[in-house]
């Protein structure tokens, strides 16, 4: 792989209607960061050389958050949105100036790991042209259907606007993750049509294309959850609950103690350390550390705050941002801490508001302080 630069097109120019929100879809989040952010990660996880972004007109915020997130991102606006292989064309002098392989990932789909996008790029390592990554999910709905011959090769792509009853009935669908070892992909790109039920330039139609040229296309499978696209807010939701499941395998893995780890909720950067204990109910905003050994008892909400070694939080505790906890601090019950330092050892166990200061090492703060 490495003596092939990739360029990653990340397509972030719906504006998805159905979420009915003033805000792009792409920028809707996932453990607190967009799933643009969460797609972006993605490529950079997979050593992308290079990576594009296509927006909408007007969508300045989806541009600014990419340019932050990806410092070297190219942005590209799509004028109308004319189908996924127009989106793409978007990106074209990226493309020209490219050597080397061309991924295309959906900004609505932030779940895929890094590890399923390796597999798809060992397939173009393996000689195929085109790779799709294929999944069977359990309501094949209105996916685009992967026709493969008897031996499992890819023919096609068929939308499913445009597949006969027999496509239709094919459980192997398109996840819309598309990969490219071409020569020429600008001029792969401008033989597609859009003569077909949508009336849409299909990327999906690449497939035949090169397949037309004498390339291989070759399918990768993945779980229904590695591609799960976000078209309204339930799969928001179902996207959130899987990202958390996954978060909460890996703290325990890591040498966490959870519970109840359905009932804890991590942010994207949470740090955990060892032999740390999470009683139920807790949420994590963004920027939490938790060093070793400290527990964190039932009921508390926490962000942008430090917990040093060996802290005890809680229950029913809340620290916000700024709140500095040094080695074996205890915090209790319907204490809140912000923009604030607590030495090592200090205590707060009662009913308190702890803001904008610094408390010094062994303190004892009492009942009903401010
Ligand atoms: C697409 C695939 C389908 C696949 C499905 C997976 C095509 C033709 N079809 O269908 O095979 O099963 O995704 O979810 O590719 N976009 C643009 N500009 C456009 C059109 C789309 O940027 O002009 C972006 C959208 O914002 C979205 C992505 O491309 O992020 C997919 O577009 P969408 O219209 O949702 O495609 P589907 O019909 O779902
Ligand atoms: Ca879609």
């Amino acid at each position: 792989m490495a003596d092939r630069p990739l360029l990653t097109i990340v397509l972030a120019a719906g504006k998805g209607t159905r979420m009915k929100s003033a805000r792009p879809k792409v920028l809707h989040e996932i453990a607190g960061r967009s799933m643009l952010e969460h797609v972006l990660a993605l490529a950079a996880a997979t050593g992308s050389a290079r990576t594009a972004v296509v927006v909408g007109p007007g969508m300045d915020d989806v541009a600014a958050v990419a340019r932050r997130a990806a410092p070297g991102a190219e942005i590209f606006v799509q004028q109308a949105q004319l189908g996924t292989a127009d989106a793409v064309k978007a990106a074209l002098p990226a493309i020209r100036e490219h050597r080397g392989d061309v991924i295309v990932l959906y900004g609505d789909t932030p779940l895929t790991p890094p590890e399923t996008i390796a597999r798809v790029r060992w397939s173009l390592d393996g000689g195929a042209a085109v790779v799709v990554l294929g999944f069977e999910p359990d309501d094949a709905a209105e996916y685009g259907r992967l026709i493969t011959d008897a031996g499992g090769g890819l023919l096609a792509i068929r939308e499913f606007k445009d597949a006969s009853p027999t496509e239709r009935a094919v459980r192997l669908c398109n996840s819309g993750v598309l990969a490219f070892r071409v020569e020429d992909l600008a001029s792969v790109l401008e033989s597609i049509g859009n003569d077909n039920a949508k009336g849409e330039y299909y990327l999906t139609d690449a497939v035949e294309i090169v397949r037309a040229g004498g390339g291989h296309a070759a399918v990768v499978t993945c779980d229904e959850a590695d591609v799960l696209g976000i078209n309204a807010r339930d799969q928001l939701a179902a996207a959130e609950a899987i990202w958390q499941q996954r978060r909460r395998t890996r703290a325990m893995r890591e040498g966490a103690t959870l519970i109840a780890p359905e009932t804890v909720w991590f942010s994207h950067d949470t740090q955990i350390g060892r032999d740390v204990l999470i009683e139920p109910n807790v949420f994590f905003g963004p920027g939490v550390t938790v060093e070793d050994d400290a527990v964190i008892r039932a009921n508390c909400h926490i962000e942008g705050a430090r917990i040093g070694k060996g802290g005890r939080i809680g229950p029913f505790a809340r620290l916000r941002p700024g709140a500095e906890l040094g080695a074996d601090v205890h915090i209790g019950n319907f204490v809140e801490v912000k923009n604030a330092s607590l030495g090592v050892g200090a205590k707060a166990n009662h009913l308190s508001y702890l803001g904008d200061g610094s408390v010094g090492a062994g303190a004892n703060i009492g009942a009903g302080t401010i």
